[in-house]
């Protein structure tokens, strides 16, 4: 079963138009010094306003997949400061992020309404990255499986199974976002076996052998390559080391490396 490696950026609010052209002039001198090898997706999220700046980046050549970071769950509409899905495909984006924990938590986003969102989002042909993730407590309580599962059903509830082709689920526990406190391998590794499993029960198994499931978490150039390395791991969701085109592309090639990609 192959599935392309994938690592994507996440900025958050992080980063002006000017200062993402400013990253994309150094992720492509980095790329043009020493290029990447193929089969390897890289996608990054910038705010709104940066995504045009993007986009065009990406139309002179920058191989990069443009990602939201979130969508309306309605197309159009008196929803006053909310972006839709069709604005997002308009200006280049061909993916978006749903159900991220900071969505969750600070703006207050249940199941309920990702699973909203989803569905408009597939329906209009914007594949997800669904987060899923549990918190400390959630951890320590033992409820690790029972969060996910949950997440993850509720989540696609609205979806059918034919709309999830190109579904991404991205598992970042929640206390290790921003805390350079990345899960261990172990703990990564049993999380993706049992995301695939519940996908499996909820999709056709064959679909759910095809899905991508990135980490996120803390992760750093320092840390990628061992979480690579796992089987069930596809790559990653990176913050605040996507900030910096460097530890961003060094990201990327510990993943290369660590799948074995030819002239990694
Ligand atoms: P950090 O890499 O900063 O921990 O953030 C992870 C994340 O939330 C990506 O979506």
């Amino acid at each position: 079963m192959t599935r392309v490696p994938f690592v994507a950026g996440n900025w958050k609010m992080n980063h002006t138009a000017t200062a993402a052209g400013q990253w994309c002039d150094a992720l492509r001198e980095r790329l043009a010094a020493a290029p990447l090898p193929d089969g390897l997706e890289l996608g990054v999220a910038p705010a709104f306003p940066a995504l045009p700046r993007v986009a065009a980046e990406i139309a002179a050549g920058l191989p990069l997949t443009l990602i939201a970071q979130n969508a309306h769950r309605e197309l159009s509409g008196a929803f006053t400061g909310a972006v839709s899905v069709p604005m997002l495909l308009d200006v280049g984006c061909r993916r978006v992020i749903l159900g991220h924990s900071e969505r969750r938590e600070i703006f207050g986003e249940t199941d309920a309404l990702i699973a909203r969102k989803l569905r408009t989002a597939v329906e209009n042909g914007l594949p997800p990255i669904l987060c899923i993730g549990e918190t400390e407590p959630e951890r320590e309580a033992g409820r690790t499986e029972v969060v996910l599962e949950q997440q993850l059903q509720r989540g696609l509830a609205e979806a059918r199974a034919e709309q999830l082709d190109e579904l991404v689920v991205a598992y970042e526990p929640v206390w290790a976002i921003g805390t350079g406190r990345h899960a261990t391998p172990e703990q990564v590794s049993a999380a993706h076996a049992f995301v695939r499993a519940t996908l499996a029960g909820i999709l056709p198994p064959e679909q759910a052998a095809r899905l991508r499931i990135l980490y996120g978490g803390s992760v750093q150039p320092g840390n990628a390559e061992p979480l690579a390395r796992l089987e069930e791991v596809d790559g990653f969701l990176v913050g605040g080391a996507s900030l910096e085109a460097a530890s961003f592309e060094e990201i990327a090639r510990a993943t290369a490396r660590a799948k074995g990609l030819e002239g990694a």
